[in-house]
């Protein structure tokens, strides 16, 4: 049986809601495996708008079991809120339907404010643009071995003990920020009163998913924001602050690596950025605010306006071989249609030098233009295409030269943001 893991293979929004909806009908189980509620997936389901942070996607699926892995960091009071609202549009969700990994790192309400506090404090240049939900320092604590973590919540004497020691690093970080110190019994009050839901799903995650590995179960990995955001190998520093990469499913729930079997990179058929850092293709011109209209490119999860550019083909290639991608699933091709010529970026000049990578340096990143291949667009309407037949032969040769440029095949086409407006090529759970 395959396992499939999805990750964004640009800098996130691509389009993973629909496609992880749409693969999460033959899966068993549904499992995160890094980020936070900085993550927001949209799924429609027969016109039904379900608007998700931290939950997998599979919980609107009835009759799955949707994990939430040790490789997110997780708000407490925002999952229960989430819960609460997404069981108010009728979805059932109760232990046996959702995991929550016994070592995940809580976001407690102190990440927040740091991660708003430093973004308001950062000059022109420093600002990295977040979603001000305190991903990258509850990640900080993380690593720094003085997180919160989800079984910590179920012994008041652990619980005080971790908590102290968090404040200890926070309180100096706060003096030194000018925020008032934390108010140490409050907090602890809060994480009381949230213990109990929060531990009626906790579960050992690692156990459970190798357990239902050997069983014969599918499992489908289901990634947030996007690649290019990786805190390894994404633009950094403006990036996020977790592995973004579809190697980390493995790390991100306690499996193997032999457990993956698929990578599914879902592509959207341009380029997209919220937050600040280099976009070498962005359009500040018409086209880019064509792009960003037909697309309705603002973020779900702060509704700001998303910088638009053309297709980036080298950015890919990069994106495509650091997590090993099997297929794409190439998304928002009808956002394209109309346009009388369309560009594609296969490589970058930098200082009259043809290189066919992005370099690491940023002060090299900057020099970097792109070079573009022009391809002919199409006059004629792609939304809701559900076969090859149904597509002009200009956007045909589009996706095919995309296939080409990055050296990796299409397995799905998304034509809109209904599920059933799919084209299928190679099903990334067939044996
Ligand atoms: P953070 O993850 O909130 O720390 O934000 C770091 C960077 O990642 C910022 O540029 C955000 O705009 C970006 N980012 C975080 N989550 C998403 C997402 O789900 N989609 C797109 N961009 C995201």
């Amino acid at each position: 049986m395959a396992n499939v893991v999805v990750v964004g293979a640009q800098w996130g929004d691509e389009g993973k809601g629909k496609i992880v909806d749409w693969l999460s009908e033959r899966a068993d189980v549904i499992a995160r495996f890094q980020g936070g509620h900085n993550a927001g997936h949209t799924l429609v389901i027969d016109g039904k708008v379900y608007k998700l942070n931290a939950l997998p996607s599979g919980v609107v699926r009835g009759g799955k079991l949707s994990v939430i892995g040790n490789g997110v960091v997780l708000d407490p009071w925002h999952l229960v809120s989430e819960i609460a609202k997404i069981r108010e549009q009728g979805v059932e969700i109760t232990p046996e339907t959702l995991m929550i990994a016994e070592n995940t790192p809580l976001i407690l309400p102190i990440h927040g404010e740091l991660d708003r506090a430093r973004e308001d404090a950062a000059s022109k240049g420093t600002k990295i643009g977040t979603t001000g939900r305190g991903i990258g320092p509850a990640y900080e604590d993380k690593v720094g071995r003085r997180s919160v973590r989800v079984a910590d919540l179920a012994d008041d004497k652990t619980l005080e003990t971790r908590v102290d020691r968090a404040l200890e690093h926070h309180n100096a970080l706060r003096r030194g920020l000018g925020i008032d110190e934390v108010d140490r019994d409050a907090l602890l009050a809060r994480l009381k009163e949230i213990a109990p839901e929060i531990l009626s799903y906790a579960a050992p995650v690692w156990k459970v998913l190798n357990e239902k590995r050997k069983a014969g179960k599918r499992i489908l990995f289901e990634g947030a924001q996007g690649a290019l955001l990786d805190i390894d190998f994404g633009t950094y520093p403006f990036v996020t602050s977790s592995n973004v990469i579809a190697g980390q499913a493995a790390t991100g729930v306690g499996m193997g690596p032999g457990a993956i079997d698929f990578v599914l990179g879902i592509v959207k058929a341009y380029t997209t950025r919220v937050g600040e850092g280099p976009f070498p293709t962005e359009l500040l011109d018409d086209d880019g605010q064509r792009l960003g209209e037909r697309g309705h490119e603002f973020g779900t999860v702060t509704g700001r306006k998303r910088r638009c550019g053309w297709f980036d083909a080298a950015l890919l290639r990069q994106t495509c071989a650091t997590s090993g991608m099997n297929g794409i699933a190439l998304t928002k091709l009808d956002v394209l249609d109309g346009f009388e010529t369309l560009k594609i970026c296969v490589a970058y000049d930098l200082d009259g030098e043809r290189l066919d990578y992005l370099p690491t340096a940023a002060e090299l990143q900057a020099r970097c233009t792109p070079i573009y291949e022009e391809m002919p667009g199409w006059s004629e309407s792609t939304e809701g295409a559900r076969s090859w037949a149904e597509l002009p032969a200009n956007a045909i040769k589009y996706v095919r030269r995309v296939e080409e440029l990055i050296d990796c095949p299409v397995a799905l086409l998304s034509t809109s943001p209904e599920r059933e407006d799919t084209i299928l090529v190679t099903d990334p759970f067939a044996d």
